[in-house]
């Protein structure tokens, strides 16, 4: 009966301590909010659905005629990201679909070290326990994907020393 109980111990203990170990919190799902897409394109797949996938790069006129493409524009296009057969995926450079949800693995591809920083809550915005549930803003709840570049921000004039605050 006692070694039964330190055979359970040395089980529980085991159990436990795997389940918090650092591998088992990195493999944890990253909680996201909603991605910021707008109600009248998503679905993308209500429109393009019926309409042959068209990869040459153009001027777009009949639709989405506001998205400037600012973002190593000169070696890229809109199914480098976006999934020519299933508008409503992004894909990987190697071809496998990325759920917009996900989005951080397509740019992560591409900011390598941004990623690491973003996982681990330096770079962007992370809230939750610090040992649980963690939820972030994904990239680009921050960055526009077509225009991602922050202006640089003027600095501020020096403060007057307090006798000149008149
Ligand atoms: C209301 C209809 C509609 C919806 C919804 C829509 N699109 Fe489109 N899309 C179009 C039309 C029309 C064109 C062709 C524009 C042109 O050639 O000037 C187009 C073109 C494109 C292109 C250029 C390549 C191609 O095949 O012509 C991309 C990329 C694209 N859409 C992505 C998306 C994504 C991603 C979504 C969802 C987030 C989306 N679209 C939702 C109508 C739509
Ligand atoms: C660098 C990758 C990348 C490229 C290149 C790119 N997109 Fe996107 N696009 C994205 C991502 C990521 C999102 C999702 C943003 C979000 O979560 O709201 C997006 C969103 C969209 C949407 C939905 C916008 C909305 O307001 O809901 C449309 C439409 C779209 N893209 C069309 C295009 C078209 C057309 C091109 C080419 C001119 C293009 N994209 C090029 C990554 C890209
Ligand atoms: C296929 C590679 C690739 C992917 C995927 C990609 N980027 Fe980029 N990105 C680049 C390159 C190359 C540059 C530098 C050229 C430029 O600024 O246009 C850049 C520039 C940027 C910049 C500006 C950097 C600066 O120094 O100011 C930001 C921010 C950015 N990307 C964010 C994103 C986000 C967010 C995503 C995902 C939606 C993404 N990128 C996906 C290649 C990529
Ligand atoms: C909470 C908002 C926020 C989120 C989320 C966010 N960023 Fe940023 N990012 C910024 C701001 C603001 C800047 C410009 C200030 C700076 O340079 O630090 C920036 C700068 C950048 C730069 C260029 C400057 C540099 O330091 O090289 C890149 C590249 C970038 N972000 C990529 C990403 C990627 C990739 C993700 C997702 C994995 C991401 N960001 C998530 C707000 C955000």
């Amino acid at each position: 009966m006692k070694k039964f109980g330190l055979a359970t111990g040395f089980i529980a203990v085991f159990l436990v301590s795997f389940l918090f170990s650092p591998r088992m919190l990195a493999q944890q799902d990253i909680q996201v909010p909603p991605p910021p897409l707008s109600e009248d394109f998503f679905p993308c797949m209500e429109c393009h659905a019926d309409m042959d996938p068209n990869p040459e790069r153009r001027v777009l006129e009949e639709f989405h005629d506001d998205i400037e493409l600012a973002h190593d524009e000169e070696n890229r296009w809109c199914m480098d990201c976006h999934d020519a057969e299933n508008r409503n995926m992004l894909h990987s450079a190697s071809g496998e679909l990325i759920k917009f949800e996900e989005s951080y693995k397509l740019c992560g591809q591409c900011h390598g070290p941004k990623l690491r920083d973003w996982k681990a809550g330096i770079h962007g915005r992370r809230t939750g326990m610090w040992n649980g549930q963690k939820e972030y803003l994904l990239c680009a709840h921050c960055h526009n994907p077509h225009s991602p570049r922050y202006e640089s921000m003027k600095p501020e004039p020096a403060p007057l020393k307090p006798g000149k605050i008149k």
